[in-house]
């Protein structure tokens, strides 16, 4: 039985042309830094729509383990104590236990160990179902993750697979690492990316692939607002097709 517990706050103005007159869920999954997060925020504000970052819930997994001393290695005793973490996404910020966790998740050290959670089966499920529960409280949803598509949403009304080239991700990761004053290589940041793309397309559940009803989208000579504005066109087709 799944303890975790995940309530949201927050609901954006509707600003766009869209109505929200039924249940929607947009599913946006990709590879690290193909520019899920960006585009799904803003996709979500656009259409007024909830933002739901399931790569948090996993990140928040992990700062709770290594605070506490948890052997990461040990599947049983890691999915023991992740069932009884309670996250909470409020908009953009995530309180992990009532505490706020949103900038203390986003760091290497977490990013390395990630796959231990993220390839925990058990961990997995709960954390989908509470994705689920998420999306039936919110009702509209863009959701943004690697299995949202597939494993988690396989209904979703709207799926966009975001992709870039391996040398473009790796660049605006060099960038973003730069804004923050920390300074790699590209061969660097290509070999992280080499190992967390390895891992995220080989977990034995969860793992990142395209839905086959997915629309994809290479954003590598897109700007971020075109990249939005073919989502929200594409989510604007899909409510005239399906009404
Ligand atoms: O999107 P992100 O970089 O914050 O995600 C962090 C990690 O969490 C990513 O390397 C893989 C994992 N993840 C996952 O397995 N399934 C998801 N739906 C979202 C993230």
């Amino acid at each position: 039985m799944c303890q975790a517990d995940i309530r949201v706050f927050g609901f954006p103005e509707i600003i766009s042309q869209v109505k929200l007159a039924r249940h929607m869920i947009v599913a946006i999954d990709g590879p690290a830094g193909a520019g899920k997060s960006t585009v799904a925020r803003m996709v979500a504000q656009e259409l007024g729509f909830r933002f739901l970052d399931t790569g948090a819930m996993y990140r928040a997994i992990v700062y709770a383990a290594l605070c506490q001393n948890i052997p990461l290695e040990a599947p049983e005793t890691l999915s023991d104590f992740a069932l009884r973490q309670k996250i909470r996404l409020d908009n953009d910020r995530v309180f992990l236990n009532d505490e706020e966790v949103t900038n203390s998740i986003r760091t290497p050290e977490i990013a390395n160990a990630i796959h231990y959670v993220a390839d925990n089966v058990q961990v997995r499920t709960c954390l989908s179902e509470l994705q689920r529960q998420f999306a039936r409280t919110a009702r509209n949803v863009v959701t943004e993750g690697r299995d949202q598509g597939t494993e988690v949403f396989p209904d979703a009304e709207c799926k966009v697979f975001l992709t870039a080239s391996a040398t473009e991700r790796a660049r605006r990761r060099q960038e973003e690492l730069a804004a923050r004053g920390e300074k790699l290589t590209l061969d660097e940041i290509l070999e992280q990316q080499n190992r967390r793309d390895e891992r995220d397309r080989n977990r034995p559940v969860g793992r990142l692939r395209k839905a086959e009803d997915a629309v994809e989208i290479c954003t590598d000579r897109l700007s971020t607002i075109e990249v939005v504005r073919q989502i929200v066109d594409l989510v604007a087709e899909r409510r005239t097709t399906s009404s």
